[in-house]
C-alpha cells in the first residue's frame, strides 16, 4: 500500500478534473492566455489572486493552469516574503529571467495571507515585483478581504474558488472510490460529503480513514468544524506529555500564533491550579514578551520562541500528565468583543457619514443599513462623496458568506 494521501494522489492534473470551479478555471485560463499571447494592455492586472476556504483547489488550479500551459512553475511561499532582501534574493531573478525549460513560467505565491499585518517590507516589495514582472504571477490566499492584502487587492484581478456543494464532493468521492476499488454505502458517502463542508481535501482525508475501518457502518463522524483543530491542540499541550513532538502542535491549527495565544489565556485556569497555575502564566507572559518585540522590531525568529513557551512552556508547567475531560472555552471576553466592536463600529461610522450626507436621522439610517450598504457598495462616487476609509470600503465590499448546509 502507498503511503500517499487520497488528496495527493487524486490531485486534478487537467482543467477538467477540477470540479465545481467552472468559473474560477474561466478566469484563471483567461488571465494567463492574454499574458502569454503578449495582450496585456496597461489597465490589465499583471497578478490573479485564487480565493477561498481551505480545500477548494486553490494550490490546485494554479499547478493545473502551469500543466495545460506547459509551463515551468516558480514557487515562493509566504516566508519567502518575510522581508526585502530575502524577496529579492529569490523572486527578482525568476521574474527577469527567460526560464530555461520551456517558453513559459508562472510564479506562484502560494498561501500569501500568511504573510503578517505588521510585514509591510514583504508586501510592498511584492506589489513592486508584481509591476514589474513579464510573467503571470498567481497568489493564493483564503481571506482575500483582510486589509493587509488591500494593496494587492488593486494590483491582481480576483478569482474566487467556491466552497464545492455536497454533491459534487459526493461525485468526486465516488470516482475515487472507483479508482481504488473500494466499496462503502451510500449513507456514509453522503454523510463524508455533507460534513466536509466544501472542503474536498478533508473529505478525501475522511474517506481514507473511513474506509480502512472494519465496520464503517457504526460510524459516528463529528460535525466538522473549523475549530475541532485547536480544542485537539489545547488537549494536547494541557494534558500531554511534554516532549519534543509538543512543539509542532500548533503548526497544524489554522490560525495565527496571536490568536492561539488567546485561546491558550482563556483555557489555563480551567486545566491548571496553584503553582502550576502560576507556572503556565509565567510561561505565557514570557511568550507575549516575545510577541512585543516581534511586532516592534519585526523579528520573525521570535516567533519560534513565542510557540517554544505556548506550546511546551505551557505544557511543562504541569506535575503529572492529566486526564479526563475538558471541556474548553473559546477566547469569548477578548476575541468577540473585539470582533464585535471592529464590526459595529464600521457599520456605525458608515452610517454616520450617510446619515449626515442625505439629511436623515442615524437611528434611520441604521436600520436601513442593509439597504444602505448595497447602495453605497454599487457606487464607487458615493464611496467618495462620503470619503470613506479603505477599513470601511473594506467593510461594505465584504461579501455575506454563504453557508451551504
Ligand atoms: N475543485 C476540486 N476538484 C477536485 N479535487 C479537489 C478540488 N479542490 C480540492 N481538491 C482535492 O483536495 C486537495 C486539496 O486541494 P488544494 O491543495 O488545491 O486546496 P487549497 O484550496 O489550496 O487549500 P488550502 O487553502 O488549504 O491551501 C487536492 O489535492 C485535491 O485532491
Ligand atoms: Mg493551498
Amino acid at each position: 500500500m502507498t503511503s500517499q494521501t487520497f488528496a495527493e494522489k487524486y490531485r486534478p492534473k487537467t482543467f477538467a478534473d477540477i470540479k465545481g470551479q467552472e468559473q474560477a478555471v474561466e478566469i484563471a485560463k483567461k488571465f494567463v492566455g492574454e499574458f502569454n499571447l503578449g495582450k496585456i494592455t496597461k489597465s490589465q492586472k499583471k497578478a490573479l489572486v485564487l480565493h477561498g476556504a481551505p480545500g477548494t483547489g486553490k494550490t490546485t488550479l494554479a499547478h493545473v493552469i502551469a500543466l495545460e500551459t506547459k509551463s515551468e512553475i516558480f514557487e515562493l511561499n509566504a516566508s519567502d516574503l518575510r522581508n526585502k532582501s530575502k524577496l529579492q534574493e529569490t523572486l527578482k531573478p525568476a521574474i527577469e529571467q527567460q526560464s530555461l525549460m520551456s517558453n513559459n513560467k508562472i510564479i506562484l505565491i502560494d498561501e500569501v495571507d500568511g504573510i503578517s499585518g505588521t510585514d509591510r517590507g514583504g508586501i510592498t516589495e511584492l506589489l513592486y515585483l508584481i509591476e514589474g514582472t513579464t510573467y503571470p504571477v498567481i497568489l493564493t490566499a483564503n481571506d482575500i478581504w483582510s486589509k493587509k492584502l488591500a494593496p494587492l487587492r488593486k494590483k491582481a484581478d480576483l478569482a474566487q474558488l467556491k466552497e464545492i456543494n455536497y454533491q459534487t464532493i459526493k461525485d468526486v468521492l465516488f470516482n475515487v472510490l472507483r479508482k481504488e476499488n473500494l466499496f462503502l454505502n451510500q449513507n456514509i458517502i453522503t454523510k463524508i460529503a455533507v460534513n466536509a463542508k466544501g472542503d474536498i481535501r478533508a473529505a478525501l482525508n475522511d474517506l481514507q480513514t473511513v474506509s480502512k475501518m472494519k465496520e464503517p457502518q457504526l460510524l459516528e463522524l463529528d460535525e466538522r468544524n473549523k475549530e475541532t483543530d485547536i480544542f485537539n491542540a489545547l488537549k494536547i499541550i494541557f494534558k500531554g506529555k511534554p516532549s519534543n513532538e509538543i512543539l509542532r502542535t500548533f503548526d497544524s491549527v489554522n490560525m495565527q500564533l496571536d490568536e492561539i495565544m488567546l485561546w491558550v489565556e482563556e483555557n489555563i485556569p480551567a486545566e491548571y491550579s496553584g503553582q502550576e497555575l502560576a507556572k503556565a502564566y509565567d510561561a505565557l507572559s514570557r511568550a507575549d514578551v516575545f510577541k512585543g518585540r516581534i511586532y516592534k522590531q519585526q523579528y520573525w525568529r521570535f516567533l519560534v520562541y513565542e510557540n517554544i513557551l505556548l506550546s511546551y512552556g505551557i505544557c511543562a508547567s504541569k506535575k503529572n500528565i492529566k486526564t479526563g475531560f475538558t471541556s474548553y472555552k473559546r477566547p469569548t471576553r477578548i476575541l468577540k468583543i473585539w470582533l464585535n466592536n471592529q464590526r459595529t463600529a464600521k457599520k456605525k461610522t458608515i452610517t454616520e457619514k450617510y446619515a449626515r450626507l442625505v439629511h436623515v436621522g442615524k437611528k434611520r439610517a441604521l436600520n436601513e443599513f442593509p439597504i444602505i450598504k448595497q447602495i453605497i457598495k454599487s457606487n464607487e462616487n458615493i464611496q467618495k462623496e462620503l470619503r470613506l476609509t479603505e477599513e470601511e470600503i473594506e467593510y461594505i465590499n465584504r461579501p455575506v458568506e454563504i453557508n451551504y448546509f
